[in-house]
């Protein structure tokens, strides 16, 4: 695929690894190309970073019709950049593109932009520990009319941020509220996908735990108020005695690619993994029966993150007491291990550049 280049010419001073928080800074340039029905994508460019220009009617800002995906380049201890398997991205927005009537992007093209677009940033990939550079891929609807359909035109970009931790807790255990209230999906709907929607009707409920001190809300499934689904920006696992179990993908939940590896890494390590159902009333149980061993949320921008207290209708569960568990250590270590090119990768989920 061609991609044209133009080269900002005020490139911004690094930042301070101390500062860097999550998405808060932005890389001198980004990826863009659109998309017209019978046309297929074309104008593919990397062009400085800058505002857009959208027409008023353009079909995301009234009818929500945008997808994203979110992957991370890490700095290798001998200087070399790495991505963590892309593939699986590209191919979960192609999914969620699908659910939500926008255009697909093929395999090999989206993993050439990718690749491109992080040469082009390279310098912006952080070294200090616990550091990476933040790939954020998004497509929106872009027609310039109020009717609603599925869209004619279409725009992809993708933005670069380098990020330190994702939560204020850092690798510290964060706590989070189960909502009894608010559902985020439904079976049917769009809860496997990654669009914005799914993120824009959390937020009262988010909003709520985090004015009770709570990191983030635990979802449970929209239909029975049953069953835990996950996190606001992560997938959930419980060691609950020797077996390690995580919500299973019924269509309502996002497919992580941290839950994924952390599944394939388990197994191989020869621990019990069950993907099932998980009711709110046997997890109640288990923190009160003390079968409840560890808890942590999984996921790109959370890494692996300890639960230290859930709260369940005002019920305040300790978990492993407020400590990060030696299993979650143990994730959290191998997984970033692998990321940051510091333990071999014998899965072959690392692509350099
Ligand atoms: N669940 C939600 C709602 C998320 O936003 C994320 C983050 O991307 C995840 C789970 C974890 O997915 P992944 O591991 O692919 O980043
Ligand atoms: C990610 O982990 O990449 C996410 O997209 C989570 C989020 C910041 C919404």
């Amino acid at each position: 695929m061609e991609i044209r280049f133009e080269k900002n010419p005020n490139p911004a001073k690094k930042p301070d690894p101390a500062s860097l928080g999550f998405g808060k800074i932005f890389t001198d340039h980004m990826f863009m190309m659109d998309y017209t029905a019978g046309e297929g994508w074309h104008d593919a460019r990397i062009v400085p970073f800058s505002n857009l220009s959208i027409h008023p009617a353009c079909t995301a800002l009234h009818y929500g019709s945008e997808i994203f995906e979110g992957l991370k380049a890490y700095r290798r201890a001998d200087g070399k950049v790495q991505l963590f398997r892309p593939i699986e991205n590209i191919r979960r927005m192609n999914r969620s593109a699908e659910r939500l009537c926008l255009p697909e992007i093929p395999e090999e093209d989206a993993l050439d932009i990718l690749l491109t677009f992080v040469r082009t940033e390279e310098d912006w990939t952080p070294s200090a520990p616990g550091t990476s550079l933040y790939l954020r891929p998004f497509m929106f609807g872009n027609d310039e009319t109020l009717g609603v359909h599925s869209v004619n035109h279409a725009t992809f970009l993708i933005i670069a941020s380098p990020v330190g931790s994702y939560y204020k807790e850092g690798i510290n255990p964060v706590k989070i509220m189960i909502e009894d209230e608010d559902v985020r999906a439904v079976r049917g709907g769009t809860g496997y996908a990654k669009c914005g929607g799914n993120y824009a009707a959390s937020n009262r409920a988010g909003h709520r735990a985090e004015t009770r001190g709570y990191s983030q809300v635990l979802w449970l499934d929209g239909v029975e108020r049953k069953y835990i689904e996950e996190v606001g920006a992560m997938n959930v696992m419980f060691k609950i005695g020797d077996e390690v179990v995580t919500p299973k993908l019924t269509g309502s939940i996002l497919p992580g690619i941290t839950r994924k590896s952390i599944i394939e890494l388990l197994t191989k390590e020869g621990y019990k993994v069950s993907e099932r159902l998980l009711s709110v009333d046997e997890l109640a149980k288990s923190m009160e029966d003390g079968t409840l061993v560890e808890a942590w949320g999984c996921g790109t921008a959370a890494v692996v993150s300890p639960i230290g207290e859930l709260c369940y209708r005002d019920h305040k569960y300790t978990v492993n007491g407020g400590k990060i568990g030696e299993l979650t250590q143990h994730l959290y270590d191998t997984l970033t291990g692998i990321q940051w090119g510091k333990i071999p990768d014998e899965f072959g989920w690392t692509v350099k550049l």
